[in-house]
């Protein structure tokens, strides 16, 4: 993309340059974090809503919290209660809140492409948080951030994403955003979990964990998306876990300095055993930690004043 970036809907928007800004501005963000008021005027006289159809729990903290580090206003949309319920239409809904006045919704939604209809509804910038099995950019951003802190350039590193392939919006963002920053991306799942096609897709396929798990930097395990799935693509969740779960035996193999990282919520004992996700080498909690300030990095990139951080940081010094 590069130049002027209106919405966040995919991670086949971002070009590595656009990767590299967001990592930047990150680390910033992430220094305001650690302070002892970690607030800046960055999003002063800003408001974002937020409209959320499908459950969540840190990703909506997380952006929550990123706002409000930014100072912007904040409007609560909850889908539960409000005429969704009474069949109000997408469209319907999104120029109400647009007629209210908002600078940028973030969605999720459990239909894909949802977040780019709705750029053609309202003038304000749009975030996906989710939007079905199609892409959940801020979760790729803040893996991406995440590894490189530990393992410095990913060009060339190894990257295994493993699990519930099918089903999962992380797997499809990761995939782009890994490949983008050089990594070498495989899918390791029975092709049960795997889409139709992965025509075109820049990673490779194994069904065996075992033939690739020493070679891996990082080892990515995906949540069984068990609410997605109409029929049973797994025999029993115990031979899943034996087969393609990273089991202590399997963790024990990684070679040192790798990550395992999971975007959470986890299911112990299926991807991943409850010992294993304790490992020091599991950075799931730091995933967790740094996706406040990859969003604070997105919303202020979209919605920003344009002021210079440096200058920002003087004002509130
Ligand atoms: C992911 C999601 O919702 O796609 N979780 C998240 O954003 N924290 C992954 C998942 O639900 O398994």
């Amino acid at each position: 993309m590069s130049g002027a970036i209106r919405h966040l809907l995919s991670m086949a928007d971002l070009d590595r340059d656009d990767i590299d800004r967001l990592l930047n501005l990150t680390e910033s963000f992430a220094e305001v974090s650690e302070r002892q008021i970690p607030k800046v005027p960055a999003l002063r006289g800003k408001t974002i809503a937020w409209l959320f159809y499908e459950d969540s729990t840190r990703t909506r903290l997380s952006f929550e919290t990123a706002a409000k580090r930014l100072s912007a206003d904040t409007m609560n949309f909850s889908v539960g209660s409000s005429s969704v319920n009474k069949g109000e239409s997408l469209r319907d809904t999104v120029e109400t809140i647009a007629a209210m006045g908002v600078d940028g919704i973030v969605v999720r939604h459990r239909g894909a492409g949802a977040p780019h209809r709705i750029t053609n509804w309202t003038d304000a910038c749009v975030v996906n948080a989710g939007d079905g099995w199609h892409q959940h950019p801020t979760q790729s951003l803040l893996d991406i951030y995440t590894a490189t802190r530990h393992l410095g350039s990913l060009e060339g590193r190894r990257v295994a994403i493993v699990g519930d392939i099918k089903h999962s919006r992380v797997a499809r963002s990761n995939a782009i955003g890994f490949a983008r920053m050089g990594a070498d991306v495989t899918f390791v799942a029975p092709r049960t979990l795997l889409p139709a096609s992965l025509e075109g897709w820049p990673v490779k396929v194994t069904h065996d964990l075992d033939e690739v798990i020493e070679d891996l930097d990082i080892c990515y395990l995906l949540r069984m998306q068990r609410e997605r799935q109409d029929d049973a693509v797994v025999p029993t969740l115990r031979e899943f876990h034996e087969e393609y779960g990273l089991t202590t035996a399997r963790a024990d193999r990684l070679s040192p300095g790798s990550l395992i990282m999971h975007p959470g919520p986890m299911n112990r004992g299926v991807e991943i055993s409850g010992e294993v996700a304790d490992r020091p080498n599991a950075v799931i909690t730091e995933q967790v930690t740094n996706g406040i300030a990859v969003r604070m990095a997105v919303l202020y990139l979209l919605l920003g004043s344009g002021l210079d951080l440096v200058e920002e940081r003087t004002q509130v010094a």
